[in-house]
C-alpha cells in the first residue's frame, strides 16, 4: 500500500528548503520501505503565475486526499499591491481553512550547540522546551465583518477579533493533552483586560481545565507574556494562545533558539483518524532576499519531515532519527549563514542538506 504526501514548495526559499526536506523524506521511505509517493504542486506566488490564482481547487483538492502535506513558503513582494484574494499568503491561510487545521503546534527547543547564534544570553536560554500551541483558524485573521472603506470622507481599515466557545474549548483540549506528555503546565495567552474576545477564552479555558485537574493552568496578558518569554522563557511548558498572539510570540520564541531557520511546525485538524489532516511546514517565510542563492537554513523544514513522521505516520523512531542526524550536524560546527558562529564551516543549502543525509 502507497501512501501519498503532497509536496507544496511554495516561493522564495521554500523551494530550496522543500527540496532539501523530500530528499530526506525519500531516504527514510526507502530506507524503511514505506512507499511514500511524493506529488508536487505549485503553491502561492508560483501558483499565481502558473494557474491564475494562488490556491487551485485542484491542488486543494490533492491535499484533501493525500491528509499529508509539506509547504514550503509562500509570499513574493511581486504581489504587495495585489488585492486579498490574489496575495500568495492566501494560499497558506485558505489551505489552513479549507483543511480545518485548527491547530498549529510550534515546538521551541534550544540546541546547545546554537546557544551563541542567539542574541540572548547563555543563562537565560538554555535548557529552552516550549510548545506554542496557536489556534489557526480562527480570530482575527478570519472575522467578520473586514475591509476597506471610506467613511466620513476617511479612509478606514477594520478587521474583527472573534472567538466562538467551540474553537476556544478545541484548541485548549489540544494543549491540555500536549503538556501531559511534557510537563504538565499550560500557560494561556490573552489579553481579558481589554478585549470581551479575550474575556470568553479565559472563561473556557478554566472551563476545559476542570478535566485536566493534573495539569497546571495559568493565565497572562499578552504584554506581559511578550516580556516574560525572553526574561525567563524556561519557565514555559505549553504556551496556549490565539492566532494572531501565537503569529507573534512564535517569531520571538524564534529568537530563543538562534534563527528562524530551526524552526518546524505542525499543523492538524478536527476529526482523529481517517479524516485528519496535517500540515508541516517551517516557522519561516520566502525570505525573498535570499532566494536562489543556496543560502536558505534547510534545518526547519527537515525539522518538518520528523514531526510529519511523528504525526502522521505514528513513526516516532524515524523522526528521532532524522532529529538525532540534525543535532550531529550542528555539533560538528557545520552551519548556514544564519546560525554560523566564529568557527563554524558555512556550507549552503544543499550542502547542509547532504551532511544530514550522511549523518541518517
Ligand atoms: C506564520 C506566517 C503566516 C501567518 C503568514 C505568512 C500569513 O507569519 O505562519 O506565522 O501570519 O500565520
Ligand atoms: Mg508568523
Amino acid at each position: 500500500m502507497s501512501q501519498k504526501v503532497v509536496f507544496l514548495p511554495g516561493d522564495g526559499i521554500g523551494k530550496e528548503v522543500a527540496a532539501g526536506a523530500r530528499q530526506v523524506l525519500d531516504e527514510c521511505s526507502g530506507r524503511h520501505q514505506l512507499n511514500l509517493q511524493v506529488e508536487e504542486y505549485d503553491l502561492g506566488g508560483t501558483a499565481i503565475d502558473k494557474h491564475g490564482e494562488p490556491l487551485p481547487q485542484f491542488v486543494l483538492d490533492a491535499c484533501l486526499e493525500s491528509k499529508i502535506v509539506f509547504l514550503g513558503a509562500v509570499g513574493d513582494p511581486r504581489f504587495d499591491a495585489s488585492p486579498p484574494h490574489l496575495r500568495p499568503e492566501k494560499a497558506l491561510l485558505g489551505l489552513r481553512k479549507a483543511l480545518e487545521l485548527f491547530a498549529n503546534l510550534r515546538p521551541i527547543r534550544t540546541y546547545s550547540e546554537l546557544i551563541d547564534a542567539s542574541t540572548l544570553k547563555r543563562e537565560v536560554i538554555e535548557d529552552v522546551d516550549i510548545l506554542i500551541v496557536r489556534e489557526l483558524t480562527g480570530g482575527i485573521y478570519f472575522g467578520e465583518p473586514r475591509g476597506l472603506e471610506t467613511r466620513s470622507g476617511n479612509r478606514v481599515g477594520f478587521n474583527t477579533e472573534i472567538y466562538a466557545d467551540y474553537e476556544v474549548e478545541r484548541i485548549s483540549r489540544i494543549a491540555f493533552e500536549a503538556s501531559r506528555l511534557r510537563s504538565g503546565r499550560v500557560t494561556s495567552v490573552d489579553k481579558s483586560n481589554v478585549l470581551e474576545s479575550s474575556q470568553l477564552w479565559r472563561v473556557v479555558v478554566e472551563e476545559v481545565a476542570k478535566d485536566y485537574s493534573d495539569v497546571k493552568l495559568d493565565h497572562l496578558l499578552i504584554d506581559n507574556c511578550a516580556m516574560q518569554l525572553v526574561a525567563r522563557p524556561r519557565s514555559f511548558d505549553v504556551l496556549l494562545t490565539n492566532n494572531m498572539f501565537g503569529d507573534i510570540l512564535s517569531d520571538e520564541a524564534a529568537m530563543l533558539t538562534g534563527s528562524i531557520g530551526m524552526l518546524p511546525s505542525a499543523s492538524v485538524g478536527a476529526t482523529g483518524g481517517e479524516g485528519r489532516v496535517g500540515l508541516y511546514e517551517p516557522v519561516h517565510g520566502s525570505a525573498p532576499d535570499i532566494a536562489g542563492q543556496d543560502k536558505a537554513n534547510p534545518l526547519a523544514a527537515i525539522g518538518c519531515v520528523a514531526l510529519l513522521f511523528r504525526y502522521s505516520l505514528d513513526r516516532d523512531d524515524i523522526a528521532c532519527q532524522i532529529e538525532q542526524a540534525i543535532e550531529k550536524v550542528l555539533s560538528e560546527g557545520i552551519r548556514t549563514g544564519d546560525i554560523a558562529v566564529a568557527g563554524s564551516r558555512v556550507v549552503g543549502t544543499c550542502e547542509m542538506v547532504d551532511a544530514v543525509l550522511e549523518r541518517l
